[in-house]
């Protein structure tokens, strides 16, 4: 048995609507005859394209087979048959649109951050619980094969006590005024569109910390603008108002101390784009978005310093592939499927608004421990405390 799902797709020709969510994601998931539920009926998805330009909605449709599009987003939530509302859009925008879809009954799932700042994602994280939805946001980097293998180090007790972490991620985004044209939009760099590396990836290191590792519960944060000026879409120059580096620190439940080093003006020599590792007494880890290596204390070789002569121990050679051992399908989908799960067979959804709160609160606390310079606790949220 099957049943449809409408799904109402907002920031489709962008780049996280359109590669990440519609084409790897939804349209994936319906190829496959859609997500299978408890009692054995099919759930399939059928998106509705929601943005401003109808001839980039129209060719999207078109390359996809005739997908419905929509500029009206009144008109969309007007529809009782699409009851999901799905938003990819400028996080400035969240709030208002996501209210809106709320007021019209849908089911929501967003884009992180949530929302530009704590008080309005705590606004709808509520109006989501009062209304009964299933409420959700993306949180992608937890259903990466490298993460998936690191948690499942953790769940074996690989590490015995954990006791830091530390990560990097970054790479260079072209500055546009040269050769290259940035890989990045614009407004990722202008303060008052509400870009910024730390409202941008503070969101996913709260729940990737919270749900790999341990609670977060103070961080300290200095951030950077290192680039001031860059050239937009357009072609024209702009001051970059936004940070585009942050080099945070965090302390976690169990005395766990991570440091988190963000950049956007940076070159990379390592593995991946983003990698992380973690040290326990019995044994480390080096994570990245796809690979994991492990070092366990009876491999752990015994270096002597002694710069005078040449090093005589080739460091990565005694680390070990953690192996792939099962399939590892796209992040964003696995977690779509997730979701819609959820609201198939009518379960809670973890990965929730209160959970995307979270990681908007661990960046305005950021930006907060760097304007104050000092330490800052992170309380917990009204519906934990
Ligand atoms: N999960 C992740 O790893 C990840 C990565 C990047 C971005 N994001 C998040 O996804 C969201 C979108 O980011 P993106 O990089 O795809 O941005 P983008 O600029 O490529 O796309 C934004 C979308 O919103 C639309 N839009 C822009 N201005 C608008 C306006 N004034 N009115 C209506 N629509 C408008 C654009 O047409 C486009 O469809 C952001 O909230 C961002 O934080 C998440």
């Amino acid at each position: 048995m099957e049943r449809r799902i409408g799904i109402i797709m907002n920031g489709v020709t962008g780049r996280m609507g359109l590669n990440q969510h519609l084409v790897r994601s939804i349209l994936r998931i319906r190829e496959e005859g859609g997500v299978l539920l408890a009692d054995g009926s099919r759930l399939v998805p059928d998106p509705l394209l929601l943005g401003r330009n109808p001839e980039k909605l129209e060719a999207i449709s078109k390359r996809f087979g005739g997908l419905r599009w929509e500029t009206d987003l009144d008109r969309a939530l007007a529809n009782k048959e699409d009851e999901i509302y799905f938003d990819s859009g400028p996080t400035g925008m969240r709030e208002e649109n996501v209210i809106r879809a709320i007021t019209a009954g849908k089911h929501i799932y967003c884009e992180k951050p949530l929302s530009a700042d704590l008080a309005s994602a705590i606004r709808l994280a509520e109006a989501a619980d009062t209304a009964g939805i299933c409420h959700g946001i993306v949180q992608d980097k937890l259903f990466l094969p490298g993460i998936r293998k690191l948690r499942r180090l953790i769940q074996s007790g690989f590490f015995g006590k954990i006791l830091s972490v530390r990560a990097e991620f970054g790479y260079w985004v072209f500055e546009g005024d040269w050769g290259l044209p940035a890989q990045r939009p614009s407004w990722n760099y202008r303060k008052e569109d509400d870009g910024g590396i730390i409202l941008d990836m503070f969101a996913h290191w709260r729940y990737v910390l919270d749900h790999t590792l341990a609670p977060v519960r103070s961080v300290s944060c200095l951030g950077a603008t290192h680039i001031p000026q860059r050239v937009d879409e357009e072609g024209k120059s702009y001051t970059c108002t936004a940070d585009d580096a942050a080099y945070g620190t965090f302390l976690l439940d169990g005395g766990i101390v991570a440091q988190f080093n963000s950049s956007w003006s940076t070159r990379v020599y390592r593995d991946e784009l983003f990698v992380m590792q973690v040290d326990g007494t019995e044994g480390s880890a080096i994570a990245g978005l796809r690979e994991c290596r492990t070092q366990h204390r009876t491999n752990t070789p015994r270096p002597i310093w002694n710069p005078d002569v040449p090093n005589s121990i080739a460091f990565r050679a005694s680390w070990l592939d953690v192996p792939d051992n099962m399939e590892f399908d796209n992040a964003f989908k696995v977690q779509w499927e997730i979701y819609l799960r959820a609201i198939g067979e009518g379960t809670p959804f973890v990965h929730n608004f209160w959970d995307g709160a979270k990681g908007v609160q661990l960046a305005e606390l950021a930006l907060q421990s760097w304007r104050e310079r000092r330490w800052i606790d992170v309380a917990p949220l009204r519906e934990e405390a």
